[in-house]
């Protein structure tokens, strides 16, 4: 199998490689107010969780001043905090708080477009001459009136709206409300890098970038093709291969002149969201790395939870990385259905060391580390507006409060929470599983821990181990390694138990495990690993 693959020496290793990003949905993390949303101030008062878990940094879902149409991905100002969740100074208290505690502050940029409500967005639609009108893409109706193109949302229906006040249509990849700004237009690009300045001088220490794939549209506009795999349960969006509306190579350029400005202030991150399969993925690192430093990597959230499924996909993006460009990986996120949900309470804390342990930069999603799952929202409280235009596409139960303590509402608000909590949250909260050994949060803080204790597992190499076809199909076998150390992970995708065999070089102990009863047993010569048992061993003397 694999061989190693060349990693990033220690020495060399900077935050955003060695370290572990979090992930806060604001509205659901903290409320301080009683609104039963979140706010700034909720998520400050809850930084030092965040440094008792061990995280490095965390990225902060749009906070800016929005009518909420898609919460917050549709920015009316982008230099404004919205009033729902505190103000510009309550934000330099949380990034001066952050930092006193070494952690980084990451903001979501959502560039590609606005809401409907931004001024520039008033200006451009006032009429065809406007000084704005080319900030956002405006196109003439097809000759029978219709729309201009066969583009379609991504929260379903067309993707072209037309503006009464000239007859003309605008672009929007997302809803009506979230026009597309045009990025071959210069301005634009001027215009949002003073956005990027203006947090970058209040100590930001990176961006998330939104849809950054989507940023530019192809220069004809046309047609995507259809997709003849399309299956009538995916979202309308799939009926069509997205080649003309997103993934153009000029983006590249864009993404670089954005870094541009992000390096000028030092090292700062720039991740990238981008749905797209590994090989296209891979382009966003930039000709000569001058592109995304993380281009979010998403395969573990669409590959199928197997073993053996896991274990090609993880050799092959290993392999599919530019030289020099430097891994990351991703569980869930606030588009995505939890991890819980989609494989079950135990595979959770296998999917939690597969995590922690494979080789780039994990971003873990607030939540994850309690276990909260599918959270069920009755339809009469449904926020989601992409549930309301596609039935169960909705992304309300991953949205769902953060649980501190057996309180009114798991201490999240003293309010009504705008979402409900999960019906389990007297037990799966923070205060009652932080000192309980068995509890997937101490598994999560451990498995933190032991990142920044052992190199081997933040910036080491990695390497694929061999297993016998059956025991393959089950289980996922790899080494890390670096500075003399080596550590191995095994991990068991199935509800049986498995003897692993371990070889005769060294006899092992275990460092941490799943089961918690089992740390420190020694194994020699094979492993007898239980039914979703995921272990780290590291290599002892006999
Ligand atoms: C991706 C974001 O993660 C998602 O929540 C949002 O709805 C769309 N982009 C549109 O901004």
């Amino acid at each position: 199998m694999g061989g190693p693959i060349s990693g990033t020496s220690g020495s060399e290793a900077v935050w955003w490689q060695n370290g572990t990003v979090y992930q806060v949905y604001p509205r659901s993390f903290q409320d301080t107010d009683g609104d039963g949303v979140g706010d700034l101030r909720g998520i400050t008062a809850r930084l030092d969780y965040l440094a008792w878990l061990g995280v490095d940094a965390v990225w902060i879902s749009p906070f800016y001043r929005s009518p909420m149409a898609d919460f917050g991905y549709d920015v009316a100002d982008y230099c404004a905090v919205d009033p729902l969740f505190g103000t510009l100074e309550d934000f330099d208290a949380l990034i001066s708080e952050a930092h006193r505690r070494r952690l980084k502050v990451i903001l979501d940029f959502v560039p590609n477009h606005s809401s409907i409500e931004h001024p520039w967005f008033a200006e451009s639609r006032a009429s065809r001459e406007a000084r704005k009108r080319d900030w956002y893409i405006w196109r003439d109706p097809a000759p029978d009136g219709g729309p201009p193109n066969n583009w379609l949302s991504n929260f379903g229906g067309p993707a072209w709206t037309q503006d009464p006040a000239t007859g003309q249509y605008y672009y929007h990849a997302f809803l009506p409300e979230q026009p597309d700004l045009n990025w071959r237009n210069p301005d634009v690009r001027a215009a949002m890098h003073d956005a990027l300045r203006f947090w970058l001088e209040r100590g930001v220490d990176g961006f998330r970038v939104d849809v950054i794939w989507h940023l530019i549209k192809d220069e004809g506009f046309r047609d995507n093709p259809q997709n003849p795999a399309f299956q009538s349960h995916q979202a309308g969006i799939n009926r069509f291969h997205q080649v003309y509306s997103c993934d153009r190579p000029e983006v590249l350029d864009v993404i670089a002149g954005m870094r541009t400005v992000l390096r000028a202030y030092g090292e700062r991150v720039l991740i990238g969201e981008i749905y797209l399969p590994i090989e296209r993925l891979m382009a966003y690192y930039g000709p000569g790395l001058t592109g995304a430093d993380l281009p979010f990597n998403f395969q573990l959230i669409q590959t199928p939870w197997r073993a053996d499924a896991v274990a090609t996909l993880v050799a092959e993006y290993e392999a599919a990385l530019p030289e020099g460009g430097w891994p990351n990986w991703v569980l869930g996120n606030h588009d995505q259905p939890r991890i819980a949900a989609r494989v079950g309470e135990a595979q959770a804390r296998v999917a939690a060391i597969l995590l922690l342990t494979l080789r780039g930069t994990p971003t873990l999603y607030y939540g994850d580390e309690i276990g909260l799952g599918h959270v069920a929202v009755p339809p009469e409280r449904a926020q989601d507006p992409w549930g309301r235009n596609e039935p169960g596409h909705g992304r309300d139960p991953e949205r769902t409060p953060m649980q501190w303590e057996d309180a009114p509402n798991a201490g999240f608000t003293t309010g009504t929470p705008w979402l409900p909590l999960s019906a389990d949250a007297e037990r799966r909260n923070v205060d009652e599983m932080r000192d309980d050994s068995r509890s997937i949060l101490t598994l999560y803080r451990r498995l933190l821990s032991l990142r920044r204790d052992h190199s081997a597992l933040s910036i080491g190499e990695w390497r694929s181990l061999s297993l016998p076809p059956d025991l393959a199909a089950a289980v996922f076998a790899y080494e890390r390694f670096a500075g003399g150390e080596t550590l191995r992970i095994l991990l068991n995708f199935g509800h049986r138990d498995w003897l692993v065999p371990l070889g005769a070089e060294s006899a092992w102990t275990i460092l941490l495990s799943t089961h918690p009863g089992r740390a420190g047993g020694r194994a020699e010569g094979n492993l007898q690993l239980h039914p979703d048992e995921g272990v780290i061993l590291r290599p002892t003397d006999r």
